[in-house]
């Protein structure tokens, strides 16, 4: 959506601040030994006690409150009975929606001690979204941001995950301008307009080139099979610069 009100941005930043709380809470109650069934219900709850429902359920179905991914999976994992353990990535992406405003969140979260390499991937792919959301502000180019992530990646050897695109939100889960590639494109002339509410997300890699979708119709794995991240905030374009709206507080 394009925010001409201030009462939209002020529905925005309500839902956005509940998503991100969300995210938190579930942070903190992640540990080795419990399951991603257990970890989606403390969501769950946070949501529901909000009076915020679960934007993949009610958009696609999706059988889960929250997308759980461990490991080898890197988004759109299921909640369910896989044991959570130390050393794990652990990412957890919470989007939702109330009174008919959405946003939209992720981080990739480490259990315990992580190997130093996994580490280092993690910090960089919050630095990717950050340089990402650098690049958003009114009239600035749509393909800004897929440049400056895919410059930061290969300076440092990392790949991105080229089929898991960022995304318009705000009235539904997933709007105009549609796919917004996290990665060096060809062929983008859009412009990012005044209002323009947006995810940033890039998935950033030691190796993974695209995302394949597994057996259960919903889990998506690394081809070729490798570590990824993902970092997401939802964002507003503005004049001077973006306000990331999924802020905890
Ligand atoms: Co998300
Ligand atoms: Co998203």
């Amino acid at each position: 959506m394009t925010i001409t009100k201030q009462d939209e941005l002020d529905a925005l930043k309500d839902i956005g601040r509940i998503v991100a709380n969300t995210m938190q809470a579930m942070a903190k109650a992640l540990e080795p030994g419990m399951t991603t069934g257990e970890l989606d219900e403390t969501g769950r709850l946070i949501l529901e006690r909000e009076g915020a429902e679960s934007a993949p359920q009610s958009t696609y179905d999706f059988p889960g409150a929250t997308c759980i991914s461990v490991n080898e999976e890197i988004a759109h994992g299921i909640p369910g009975d896989r044991m959570i353990a130390a050393g794990d990535l652990v990412n957890i992406d919470v989007s939702a929606s109330k009174n008919g405003y959405y946003a939209d969140t992720g981080a990739t979260f480490r259990v315990g001690t992580v190997r130093p390499s996994l580490d280092q991937l993690c910090q960089d792919g919050k630095r990717a979204m950050q340089i990402g959301i650098a690049q958003v502000g009114s009239n600035k180019p749509l393909a800004g941001i897929g440049k400056a992530i895919g410059k930061f990646a290969s300076d440092r050897g990392y790949t991105l995950i080229r089929n898991l695109a960022s995304h318009g939100v705000g009235r539904s889960l997933h709007e105009y301008p549609e796919e917004i590639a996290t990665w060096p494109t060809r062929g983008e002339t859009r412009r990012i307009n005044k209002g323009l509410v947006l995810t940033v997300e890039p998935f950033l890699s030691k190796g993974g080139l695209w995302a394949a979708e597994g057996e259960d119709g919903w889990t998506l794995y690394s081809k070729p099979s490798a570590p990824v991240v993902q970092y997401e905030h939802t964002v507003v374009a503005t004049d001077r610069g973006a306000i990331v709206l999924t802020l905890p507080g």
